[in-house]
C-alpha cells in the first residue's frame, strides 16, 4: 500500500497481510504510524479522515478500499 502525502510530495509504503483486509482503514493506518486527522475518533462525523479527497478512512475496510482503488495508493492532502 502506498501512502502519498500531497503536501510533502512524498510516499510511504506499507505491507499488509490478507488477515488485515477486514480491518478499518483508519485504525490500520494509525496502527502503522500514519497520522490521519480526526476529531470524532472514527464516528464518521468530522470528515477530517478523508482520502482521495472523497472517502472517509473510518468508513472503509482495507478490502473495500482496494476494491475501489486496486493500485492501493492512498492520497492524503495534508501529509
Ligand atoms: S474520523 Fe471523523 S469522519 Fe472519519
Amino acid at each position: 500500500m502506498e501512502i502519498f502525502g500531497k503536501a510533502s510530495g512524498t510516499s510511504r509504503y506499507l505491507e499488509f497481510s490478507s488477515k488485515e483486509l477486514d480491518q478499518n482503514l483508519l485504525t490500520w493506518l494509525r496502527s502503522r504510524g500514519v497520522t490521519i486527522a480526526s476529531s470524532c475518533d472514527g464516528a464518521g462525523v468530522c470528515k477530517k479522515c478523508r482520502i482521495q479527497n472523497e472517502w472517509l478512512t473510518c468508513e472503509l475496510t482495507l478490502k473495500t478500499f482496494l476494491e475501489r482503488c486496486p493500485e492501493g495508493k492512498i492520497i492524503v492532502d495534508y501529509l
